[in-house]
């Protein structure tokens, strides 16, 4: 089982390779992106799933929203500057709490804005405190998503909005090969298990969410796999090299062999990724 303190590890010694390679300083993006017709380049696209997710979860200035598992903000302070929201972010990296308190003083939405060191599975909101809970690329970190959706309807009000988007298991069986594909990948980004499909819809239902809806994004979500995928093979041989030297860890280079084995996945149609909406009844 991956430990919350192996999760802020892996985030607090990998800020760097996400900083190098993913535009963390501009972008404040710790997701993947989400490429379409509008979308030329990678800053865009990691804009473009915010802005994608904003539309499905119909955030409006009137919103208090759940952004759990922020990051370092990025998703929070789009959402109070484009949509005039109150945002809280939640993350268990005091690191990216203090990054993210940072950056949302420089673009100015600092009043709107509010981060804390909290997990998301027991959070010590009160109920119906939240008109949307947002999770991206987050809920995958749970050691029991069931209790981090259960968790997400309590604070939710009434007719209150789930979004989640992530990444999934999609097929009912594994072969002893396929599963080890998967956990190079996923262990080494400090996750411990993607959920099934079925299961997150059946936990989303029982917790008492209706209206629940998937829409696979996989396609969308390609361009920048494959974009992760060469940069581990072109920089691994140097990335070895540093590490041999003592300039990078093996959190940092076990990041990158994950970058890897992502992209496998997606390929061998092992994963998939999507996003769920689903509202509180
Ligand atoms: C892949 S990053 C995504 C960050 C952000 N949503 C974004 O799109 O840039 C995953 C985030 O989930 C947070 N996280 C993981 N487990 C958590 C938990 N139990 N409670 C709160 N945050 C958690 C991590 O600290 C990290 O900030």
């Amino acid at each position: 089982m991956i430990s919350r303190k192996q999760i802020v590890d892996y985030y607090d010694s990998c800020e760097i390779d996400y900083r190098m390679n993913w535009h963390l300083d501009e972008c404040l993006a710790l997701h993947i992106g989400y490429w379409d017709k509008s979308t030329k380049t990678l800053a865009q696209a990691l804009v473009r799933q915010n802005e994608i997710m904003g539309e499905k979860g119909r955030i409006t200035a009137s919103d208090r929203v759940l952004d759990a598992g922020c990051g370092v903000g990025g998703s929070s302070i789009f959402l109070a500057k484009s949509r005039g929201c109150q945002v809280v972010g939640i993350t268990l990296s005091h690191k990216q709490a203090r990054s993210a308190t940072g950056f949302a003083r420089k673009k100015g939405v600092h009043e709107q804005t509010d981060f804390q060191v909290m997990d998301y599975t027991n959070t010590g909101f009160a109920d119906e405190s939240f008109d949307v809970v947002w999770a991206l690329e987050s809920s995958c970190y749970a050691a029991s998503k069931k209790t981090f959706i259960n968790e997400a309807y309590r604070i939710l009000k009434k007719g209150g909005r789930l979004i989640v988007a992530d990444g999934f298991e999609s097929k009912d069986t594994y072969s002893p090969f396929e599963r080890k594909i998967f956990d190079l990948w996923i262990k080494r980004w400090a996750v411990d298990a993607l959920e099934p499909l079925p299961k997150f819809r059946q936990h989303l239902s029982d917790a008492g969410f209706i209206k629940i809806n998937y829409e696979d994004i996989t396609k969308n979500v390609t361009p920048s796999s494959r974009r992760l995928f060469a940069l581990a093979i072109v920089t691994w041989p140097l990335a070895k090299m540093a590490q041999a030297l003592g300039k990078r860890s093996k959190i940092q280079n076990d990041n990158l062999a994950g970058a890897f084995f992502q992209y496998l996945v997606l390929k061998l149609n092992l994963g998939s990724y999507g996003m769920f909406y689903a509202e509180k009844k």
